[in-house]
């Protein structure tokens, strides 16, 4: 242990100084379920998820955002600028035109100051409200439950004494459908555009006339006094969405785009008595024909599924009952797991937003957000497994579609596509595999869906190899197959080969990019035979185990031996080669080298190894697991949260990859990656240490940092995939918002490891780990059809350890709670001491 004197203890270990200053841009409102945004100038754009089936729309909290069906980058309907300046000037806005004076209710894009100004971000809707010369404007916004489209209703009022003649004009910029074309390819799609008027409708239809046979429109419930259809009509060819020539001058023009770029603006001319208000209902929706149904007459689009759809929304009262089901949608959603802790933080994190955070990425995965282009990464493979692990309880017959899909992109050998496209479903050529973690994703994400099932008929589905029919064989084969992909490719320490990279896509140890732009990941022999991952050892160990479970409850008792006796050496590697001594190393390079150990002049400890071993129980018995956990404490602990690394790597290193091309403090390269905190989490709560559990979850839980808002910056209530580390000069910083594993793994750490109510493959287990401070909570859990009312007193003030069960009166032996009648409430004391 000499040689851990020369470790720079971390600089990062500091608390909460008091009287550090507080911003807050908004407030909760829990009995709503919003957040209430009371500035437009917030530090970022703070959005919304509109939509949680097929269509889908990205809505900041001026009102900025995009629309796309299923897929953002091959069916997107309106543009979206990413990097632009200014920031966020394309979406849903609408302008007011009152006289001389032209506004926004978002205040984007014409940034006029206004009287007044809210923004409330609901599950699935937004309503964004300003006020300006005696005038209100709101927009309410959502997409309705079972259909593809956006609806807005904007109701304006008269407030102030005096008739008013006002003007409002929406405007959308359509995009030319596949992202990517449209932002690239302008020799072609200068000259593709068309769009037809109906009406009060505005249909794009770019390309119909050869190969789509979908088309997207934009309805009003009335007819307009203008329109506009061509971007440089309703803008100027020099104009600006901050400055349309259309509003600020003599109206809309009529136009209608030929090629160039299309757009659905329209002119509503109202004259309003004091007092008096008006509503128009807008909607942008996506439709699809079948071919031989396409046109209505010659180069006329067929409208009848369009029709149908503006008459479904067409009065404010189908409107309001559209909003209303959407609403009993999530009342019914959230209810599968509500808590009610006496810490109005926690309820509201486990009870709204971390759940609604789990269902976005598990529709997104990683592709469309303010950070994620929608262009760049499609689904990804441990990505989405992880993104089950948080959703599966919300919708499990979703998550039921998404594991068969998921599997399908997997090769015979077991390794997998690192990345989807959700539209066709097929795997990533450019990307590929070798990211030798993915297969092992494939069992947490099974493992956690039969937990909560129970539904053991999906392990006999027939799912592809590489989306191969041919290849067919059952899910239980695949997850066998992923087992033995890491049991097949050890290295010289017997610990797993890391391949292109384990879940640190940046620890890219067979790379060795020396040009600039070259992939870190794809570059160079990416499949070398001696750089070996600590973490992926830790997993196979975890989800090893979770295999053999499986294997013993289907029956395969000898399999499930053979599949032990290979865990038990991986992990008696892991605690030999991939021990330092205080805490678990990283890996082992190309040149097999340490990664994350005190011999290392950077990087001397990761934080990934640390939670994924310890979760698996390595070192529980023998010591190593408490000692690798207080090592993270002493050197990896930030007011803000959990340091991915120290020290922090202050210059690139070709044998290392990408992970020591961000400057100090960011990303992987010691930033907080929130995503990883959790299991640090999870960790503690294996160990009993309930308060440390609880402190490492509030460090990082949106509501707990919500008065830090001006430091982090993004949206105060989800998670961001990363937060500046101590090392960075923006430390506290967050970037990344929304959609990361973070949300997945923080509900799991907190309803599970926290509150303990874990399922299992034989019922729910009662487990709780709380700070002993904590006297008592309830939780309220649908389970496989049945839902358990559970009291947890813990008047003895314990952290951790259960007394006594009772299930409606009746004591349990052990913890466990055997699946009771679907239907049946079953009320459940758990007595800790
Ligand atoms: C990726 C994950 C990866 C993580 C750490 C994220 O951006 O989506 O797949 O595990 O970064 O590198």
């Amino acid at each position: 242990m000499e040689k851990s004197d020369t470790l720079r203890k971390t600089r990062c270990s500091q608390s909460f100084s008091e009287g550090e200053y507080a911003m807050q841009f908004g407030h909760f409102d829990d009995a709503r379920r919003e957040y209430v945004v009371t500035t437009p100038r917030t530090p970022l754009p703070w959005i919304n998820y509109l939509g949680s089936e097929s269509f889908f729309t990205l809505l900041s909290n001026t009102a900025g955002g995009y629309s796309f069906y299923r897929d953002a980058r091959l069916r997107r309907l309106t543009r979206y600028r990413y990097n632009n300046a200014p920031l966020d000037s394309e979406g849903f806005h609408i302008y007011v035109k009152d006289g001389e004076s032209v506004w926004n209710p978002g205040w984007q894009p014409v940034q006029a100051e206004l009287d007044e100004y809210v923004c409330r971000h609901g599950l699935g809707y937004t309503v964004i409200e300003g006020k300006k010369g005696g005038v209100r404007a709101q927009q309410e916004l959502f997409v309705p439950f079972g259909d593809n489209c956006l609806l807005m209703r904007v109701r304006v009022r008269n407030d102030s004494k005096e008739e008013k003649r006002i003007s409002i004009f929406p405007y959308v910029e359509f995009c030319l459908w596949d992202a990517m074309d449209d932002a690239s390819n302008f020799q072609r799609n200068y000259s593709t555009g068309e769009v037809e008027i109906d009406g009060a409708a505005i249909y794009h239809k770019t390309e119909y006339r050869e190969r789509r046979d979908h088309y997207a429109v934009f309805w009003a419930n009335r007819a307009p006094d203008g329109f506009d259809t061509a971007r440089e009509a309703f803008l100027g060819v020099y104009g600006s969405p901050a400055r349309p020539e259309a509003v600020f001058g003599q109206g809309c023009t009529g136009s209608i785009a030929h090629g160039w770029q299309p757009v659905a603006a329209q002119q509503f001319d109202l004259t309003l008595a004091p007092g008096a208000s008006e509503t128009i209902l807008f909607g942008l929706g996506y439709i699809e024909n079948p071919r031989e149904e396409k046109w209505e007459a010659p180069n006329v689009i067929n409208k009848a599924r369009a029709r149908a759809m503006m008459a479904r929304y067409a009065a404010d009262a189908q409107f309001d009952d559209a909003l209303a089901a959407l609403s009993a949608h999530w009342d019914e959603l959230l209810g599968h797991y509500q808590a009610s802790t006496g810490d109005e933080k926690l309820d509201r994190m486990v009870n709204i937003w971390n759940q609604y955070q789990c269902m976005v990425t598990f529709n997104m995965s990683r592709s469309a957000s303010y950070f994620e282009s929608g262009m760049g990464r499609g689904m990804g493979f441990r990505d989405s497994c992880q993104d089950l692990l948080g959703f599966v309880h919300i919708i499990p017959e979703r998550a039921r579609e998404r594991i068969l899909d998921i599997a399908a992109t997997q090769f015979p050998d077991g390794s997998a596509y690192h990345q989807y496209q959700p539209l066709t479903k097929k795997g990533n050529l450019d990307v590929g595999s070798g990211f030798n973690d993915d297969p092992l994703w494939l069992i947490a994400g099974v493992d956690a869906y039969l937990r909560e099932t129970g539904d053991f008929a999906i392990l006999d589905e027939r799912v592809p190899f590489d989306n191969d029919e041919t290849l067919s064989q059952t899910l239980l084969e695949h997850l066998r197959r992923s087992f033995r992909f890491t049991s097949k490719h050890l290295g010289p320490h017997g610990l797993p080969l890391i391949g292109r990279a384990d879940w640190n896509d940046c620890l890219n140890l067979n790379c060795f990019s020396e040009q600039s732009g070259e992939s870190f990941q794809t570059t160079g022999p990416s499949e070398g035979p001696v750089a070996e991952s600590v973490f992926i050892a830790g997993m196979f160990v975890k989800y090893g185990r979770a295999w053999t479970d499986i294997l013993r409850h289907v029956g395969l008792v000898d399999e499930a031996r053979m599949a032990e006796r290979a865990i038990a050496s991986v992990e008696r590697a892991t605690l030999t080669a991939g021990w330092d001594g205080a805490w678990f190393r990283r890996a082992y390079d190309a040149s097999g080298n340490v990664v994350g150990g005190c011999e290392c002049e950077e990087g001397q400890i990761f934080i990934e190894p640390q939670g994924m071993c310890v979760m698996a129980g390595i070192g529980k018995d023998t010591g190593e697991a408490e000692k690798a956990l207080a090592s993270v404490k002493e050197r990896l602990d930030t007011k803000y949260g959990i340091v991915l690394l120290q020290p922090a790597y202050t210059r690139y290193r070709l044998e290392l990859g990408e992970i020591t091309s961000y400057p100090p403090g960011y990303k992987e390269n010691a930033g907080i990656f929130c995503h990883n905190n959790p299991w640090i989490v999870c960790a503690e709560a294996s160990l009993g240490h309930g308060a440390r559990a609880f402190e490492v979850y509030c460090r990082t839980a949106p509501a707990y940092i919500e008065d830090i808002s001006e430091i982090h910056r993004t949206e105060p209530y989800v998670y961001s995939q990363m937060i500046a580390g101590c090392d960075a000069p923006t430390f506290g910083e967050g970037k990344n918002s929304w959609l990361t594993g973070t949300a997945a793994w923080t509900f799991v750490s907190v309803s599970q490891a926290i509150l303990g109510v874990t399922p299992t493959l034989d019922g729910l287990k009662l487990d709780p780990c709380v700070p002993a401070s904590a006297k008592g909570f309830t939780v309220t859990r649908l389970y496989r059809g049945a839902t358990y009312h559970i009291t947890v007193d813990n008047s003895a003030g314990v952290e951790h350890g259960v007394k006594s069960v009772t299930a409606d009166g009746k004591t349990l032996s052990g913890n466990v709670l055997p699946p009771a009648a679907p239907g049946a409430a079953v009320d459940v004391r758990v007595v800790m001491g």
